[in-house]
């Protein structure tokens, strides 16, 4: 399905935005993990691309929410420090159960960490949720050591395209967010010293109603829309909408798509 996206737009850093996507992901610590299907298939993903034989002393997990790629990397890398870091104190809690990991409630566009003094960063559907790339990756940039590397997933454009267009018409307010494209990312990858790879995977997923991906991405604490307050929807506009969605029917369900850019950035030499 053609579904249009419109370029995100850089946001002021506003401590409420930032309070607004801590509270919902803390009220989801303790439903995330039975919602989390994809999020599992693209921290698997992303894992894949660890470099092999890799020594470094030093690995952080930024945005590690329950800890599910920070129990991987403490047993892949047995002889490595591992951090996990989360800006919801209730998700990091379930990382805190792990052996052997440093947690950090923080925010990844301020890290409470030394200049170069992290080999390898992996971050898992997170650093969409941040609302200034720049000072992201500037971050990632003074915290990597000279031949570090991240190895980031995150949410392209198309993703979720189907939930906005059945909310067009209907009203005004924004129902997903919008993530940012690749060209973005890739401007502000070498704005602030990377080179960067990149590849994209396209994936559907089948959902009964509007309201069973509502209750998903509650869920999940990824209901929190960066550009607006949460206010109340109509029954008569949510019913609008829920028939606009459904109109997508297939023999699966309604399909919603995903994209996903899995990117490794490594600072320039
Ligand atoms: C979709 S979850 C992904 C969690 C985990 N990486 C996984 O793959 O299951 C996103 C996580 O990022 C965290 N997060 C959102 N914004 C953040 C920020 N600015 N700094 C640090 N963590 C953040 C959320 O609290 C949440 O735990």
């Amino acid at each position: 399905m053609g579904c249009q996206s419109r370029a995100a737009a850089t946001l002021p850093a506003s401590p409420s935005t930032r309070e607004r996507i801590a509270r919902a992901f803390a009220r989801s610590a303790h439903s995330y993990d039975q919602h989390a299907d994809l999020q599992r298939a693209v921290a698997d993903q992303l894992l894949a691309l660890l470099p092999p034989q890799f020594a470094g002393a030093h690995v952080l997990d930024l945005g590690c929410g329950t800890g599910y790629c920070t129990r991987q990397l403490r047993a892949l890398l047995p002889a490595s420090v591992v951090l996990a870091l989360d800006l919801a104190e209730p998700m990091l809690q379930r990382a805190r159960a792990i052996p052997s990991v440093l947690p950090l409630c923080a925010d990844a566009q301020q890290l409470p960490l030394q200049t170069a003094s992290i080999d390898l960063l992996l971050s898992s559907l997170t650093i969409q949720w941040c609302d200034d790339l720049n000072a992201l990756f500037a971050e990632l940039q003074r915290v990597l050591r000279n031949d570090g590397v991240a190895l980031l997933s995150t949410l392209g454009p198309q993703s979720l395209c189907e939930l906005r267009a059945a909310w067009t018409g209907i009203d005004r307010r924004m129902h997903s967010n919008r993530f940012t494209p690749l060209a973005t990312i890739e401007q502000a990858a070498s704005a602030n010293g990377f080179t960067l790879n990149w590849t994209r995977e396209l994936r559907t997923r089948h959902y009964e109603s509007l309201r069973k991906l509502a209750h998903e991405l509650k869920g999940l604490g990824a209901n929190a829309v960066l550009e607006q307050q949460a206010s109340t929807v109509s029954p008569a506009s949510f019913r609008a909408a829920e028939a606009a969605f459904a109109s997508n029917r297939e023999a699966a369900g309604i399909p919603v798509q995903w994209e996903v850019f899995y990117l490794q950035l490594r600072r320039q030499a």
